[in-house]
């Protein structure tokens, strides 16, 4: 046997003890579990309410168009930032997560718990709310609407801006012209709906 031989497995030995014990004090140190109650503060509760008049880091929200919806006091009429095909692919899949199942995939208010029974919405497009502010809408997933539960809890406003852009985009494909199709895509367009219609015409359905 070498000199030394020994000292490698007793320095582990005694590594690992001091670990064990570090683990334990750490699981057993006193601590205030989510609503425990405490005898040291005056209302028994071990949370702390924030203190009056503070912010704290990264909530002040002062942004008012892009947490309220609100230009100087009115529903917004603008978005807080660009909607680009990010946004909208964004919005799209938000809005078929959270909103189809009342409003329906194009927004007509055919989701299928009107099936079952509840509240039908109105449609997204009748004149209303293809002209209301994007702010009114941002204001009804906030807080709600009549019969429509608040959103504002589970989609994060950015969120929220993006699935209202998407709502938008339904808006607009169901009330456009061929003046809002690209000049270069007008031909092709012009040519399917053709067809659809030679095909609607010769046996009363569309293909
Ligand atoms: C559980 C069903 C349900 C879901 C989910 C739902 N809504 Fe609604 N929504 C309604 C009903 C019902 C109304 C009509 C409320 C009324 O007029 O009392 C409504 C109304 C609206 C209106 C019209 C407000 C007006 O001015 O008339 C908008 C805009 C709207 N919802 C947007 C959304 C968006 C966006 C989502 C998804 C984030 C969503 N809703 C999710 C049921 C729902």
């Amino acid at each position: 046997m070498r000199k030394y031989d020994w000292a490698a497995p007793l320095l582990s030995l005694t590594l690992l003890a001091f670990l064990l014990v570090a683990c334990n004090g750490m699981e057993d140190q006193p601590k205030y579990e989510p609503l425990d109650p405490s005898s040291f503060f005056e209302n028994g509760m071990s949370a702390r309410s924030p203190v009056a008049n503070t912010v704290a880091r990264g909530q002040l929200q002062a942004d008012s168009l892009l947490y309220d919806g609100q230009e100087n006091g009115a529903p917004a009429t603008e978005f807080p930032f660009p909607v680009t095909d990010e946004v909208l692919a964004r919005g799209q899949e938000r809005y078929n997560i959270f909103c189809t199942a009342c409003h329906g995939y194009s927004g007509y208010g055919d989701g299928v718990v009107v099936g079952r029974g509840l509240t039908h919405p109105p449609s997204f497009h009748s004149e209303r709310l293809r002209t209301a502010p994007v702010g009114h809408i941002f204001d009804v997933i906030s807080h709600g609407f009549g019969a429509m539960y608040s959103y504002g809890d589970r989609i994060p406003v950015e969120d929220r801006w993006a699935i209202i852009a998407y709502v938008r985009a339904l808006q607009l494909s169901q009330n456009a012209t061929l003046e809002d199709v690209p000049p270069e895509v007008r031909p092709t367009l012009e040519a399917e709906t053709k067809v659809v219609t030679e095909t609607m015409s010769e046996d009363g359905s569309q293909e």
